[in-house]
């Protein structure tokens, strides 16, 4: 049956144009951490390869973080701000329900009228916002997309827990995702554990308030090992697959940031060459949740590990329980 309704249709593939980063001004190195919980530097490093981690100083907060790496992805992608006609910011740090964090970037970037919402999916926001984005551009909904990511989780963490206090980080992560006539985005290999929400959840708003605390980050940490350490790590190697690329297709790997060991466990199953640039960047920043990948893929470009044009396998995983990753062209 012939339908009146005039569908959109997009650009034949997305990539990604330019990618911008922010982190926390102050760096809290192991043995300041040891000041606040029982654990040891070594402790600390042998567990999780965490040496240091950037917390936000006074002059900064979840949206300078936001706006500052959504306008150096912005530069960086060459697009006008009037071209950019949406924005999806993931978070789980914005301490008002509204206005939405991408309404707030986007007015301080001076776009005008884009399609504006948060996206909540913890860890793995990020490469959520990655294949929503590739979908509108290849739709038609939106022709370039501002994907942030960005968390203060300093302002979150229970530090009456020393089995996770020492994790966390602040920073934010963007991206511009546009038109392009080769593929730059994978398919999405994303999903979501049911049953399992309260392995990592957070405080009920309402009941910290009436403490007067700020609501605390609660994790069973030896669950979420054993889960990314199995099923995320077979998602990974899917990933790939899905992509249509063997193991020496790809140039970089950035998996979330969340335990150097979690690496290794993905690293093992995926049998990926030497010459693969492996992204360590928890080592310097902590977990930054939905800004982990972003701000890593910044990193490895200005390092010059990676270049222009890299196939990169980017993956998130955390809260919810949920995950979402795919193969990317990096800018
Ligand atoms: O971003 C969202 C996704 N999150 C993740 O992927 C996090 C996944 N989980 C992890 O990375 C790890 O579970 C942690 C790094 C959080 C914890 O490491 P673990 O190896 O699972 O430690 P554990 O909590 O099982 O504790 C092992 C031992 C215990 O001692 P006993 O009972 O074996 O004697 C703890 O009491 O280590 C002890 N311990 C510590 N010791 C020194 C726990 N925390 C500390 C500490 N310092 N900070």
């Amino acid at each position: 049956m012939s339908s009146p309704i005039k569908a959109s249709q997009g650009a034949p593939y997305s990539r990604i144009l330019g990618v911008g980063g922010a982190r926390g001004n102050r760096v809290v190195d192991n043995a300041e951490m040891c000041t606040i919980i029982d654990s040891s530097d070594e402790w600390i490093q042998q567990r999780t390869g965490i040496i240091e981690r950037r917390w936000v100083d006074d002059e900064q907060d979840v949206l300078t973080l936001a706006i500052e790496a959504a306008r150096k992805a912005v530069e960086r992608s060459g697009v006008a701000t009037d071209q950019i006609d949406s924005v999806l910011v993931s978070s789980v740090s914005n301490t008002r329900r509204f206005p939405s964090l991408a309404v707030q970037v986007a007015s301080a970037l001076g776009l005008p009228d884009p399609a504006a919402t948060d996206l909540q999916a913890a860890c793995a926001g990020f490469c959520y916002g990655v294949s929503l984005a590739d979908s509108m551009v290849r739709t038609g909904s939106a022709h370039h997309v501002l994907v942030v990511g960005v968390e203060v989780l300093s302002q979150q963490t229970n530090f009456a827990d020393r089995s996770t206090a020492f994790l966390f980080g602040d920073g934010a992560g963007a991206v511009v995702i546009g038109p392009s006539d080769t593929p730059g985005v994978g398919p999405a290999v994303w999903g979501s554990a049911v049953d399992t929400g309260e392995i990592i959840h957070s405080d009920d708003f309402a009941a910290a308030a009436a403490e007067g605390v700020n609501p605390r980050i609660h994790m069973d940490g030896h669950q979420v090992f054993r889960w990314a350490t199995g099923f995320i790590v077979e998602k990974t190697a899917e990933i790939l697959e899905a992509a249509g690329l063997a193991p020496e297709d790809l140039d970089v790997f950035i998996p979330h940031q969340a335990n150097n060991r979690i690496t290794d466990a993905m690293l093992r199953r995926l049998k990926l060459p030497e010459s693969v640039v492996v992204s360590r960047d928890i080592k310097h920043m902590g977990n930054a949740s939905a800004a982990s990948v972003p701000i890593a893929m910044e990193a490895l470009l200005e390092s010059g590990e990676a270049k222009s044009g890299d196939n990169a396998l980017i993956i998130g995983f955390g809260a919810g329980l949920v995950y979402a990753g795919q193969v990317v062209v990096l800018p």
